[in-house]
């Protein structure tokens, strides 16, 4: 089954919309939602309807145009900007759409479908270079989703999995579930089943036991912000995911675009680690898990030192950490 595109926008800068897939129903009902105003964006944004770091910059930059028509200005592109603080692929695109409208919602638009069409191409690049690493017979685990449901693409960690397949490789996916929204069961093994990639979901505690039983021989991840010095913040629980590939002896790379890198910090202490509400860890779904008396710690993102990524995904190539700063700013 073809999926619809994650973020889209149709019709002109005046009238038009952006359109979404719900990815908070996947993976039970597959429904796209359409957003003419930019309170619903940003509860869209928060609530996790859209999500991964280029899927937010591509629903950023449309979002952009929608405060931009709405005379909201530059509060507007704010509240926008800060609806989530850790994948800076948000910020970076509101801030570019920002800079080069001037507020004209018609310029926005382009600079908008600009993005949105880079982030197809650059999601490909990641997928021909990423696809050499994978070869015949491997098991390949992932964590989160940083598939097409995360980008504009065919996603940043999945997508070196897309063009394997395409090449004709045979591999098996490990999807971790990845408590507590479960976006390894619920977006990443449906997708890679949809397009017909081989993929059995695992709870997040049993990567150890398959990296141990070699059923694993290589880890990709995406990034929602990667700093200077190649430390790497992912979903929650990707740091434990790259100390379990170290222990193992199995290589575990970033996949992320130019715009997932934020060249302006030194190191991923400076990263800012968004922190979700409770209710996310005492209940799942409608059922409750834990008891209102306990204390609960929700951080959405951790962040994988360098020392333990063995290289990162890019649309211009496999980078060392040594390659990282000449990168950075050869290409600003
Ligand atoms: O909270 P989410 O679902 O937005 O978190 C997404 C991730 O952590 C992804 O792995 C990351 O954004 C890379 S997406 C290509």
């Amino acid at each position: 089954m073809a999926l619809p595109r994650t973020v889209d926008w149709q019709g002109d800068a005046a009238t038009g919309r952006l359109v979404i897939i719900e990815q908070t129903l996947l993976p039970t009902e597959l429904k796209l939602i359409e957003l003419t105003e930019l309170d619903p964006v940003i509860d869209a944004i928060q609530r996790l309807a859209v999500r991964g770091a280029p899927a937010l910059g591509a629903a950023g930059g449309y979002g952009a145009v929608i405060a931009l028509r709405s005379g909201l200005g530059d509060a507007g592109l704010e509240r926008l900007a800060a609806a989530r603080p850790t994948a800076v692929n948000l910020r970076w695109a509101v801030e570019r759409v920002r800079r080069v409208a001037e507020g004209d919602p018609e310029r926005a638009l382009e600079e908008a479908r600009a993005i949105d069409a880079e982030d197809v191409r650059t999601c490909r690049a990641i997928g021909e270079h990423g696809a050499s690493l994978i070869k015949d017979g491997m098991g390949v685990l992932t964590h989160c989703n940083a598939g097409a449901l995360a980008t504009a693409g065919m996603g940043t960690a999945l997508a070196p999995m897309y063009v394997a397949k395409e090449r004709g490789t045979k591999f098996h996916v490990f999807a971790d579930e990845t408590r507590p929204l479960l976006q390894g069961a619920r977006l990443t093994s449906f997708e890679l089943a949809e397009n017909g990639v081989d993929v059995t979901v695992i709870s997040d505690s049993m990567s150890a036991v398959v990296m141990r039983d070699g059923k694993v021989s290589l880890v990709i991840t995406g990034a929602d912000r990667v700093a200077a010095n190649g430390d790497a913040a992912n979903k929650i629980g990707t740091y434990g995911v790259a100390t379990l590939a170290k222990a193992h002896g199995i290589p575990f790379y970033i996949a992320a675009p130019r715009s997932t890198f934020d060249g302006t910090l030194a190191s991923g202490d400076q990263i800012p680690i968004e922190e979700r509400n409770e209710r996310e860890l005492r209940f799942v779904g409608d059922t409750r898990t834990a008891p209102d008396k306990t204390k609960v710690f929700n951080p959405a993102f951790d962040v994988t030192p360098a020392a333990l990524i063995a290289g990162w995904i890019t649309e211009d190539g496999i980078l060392k950490a040594s390659d990282i700063a000449g990168w950075l700013a050869s290409s600003p």
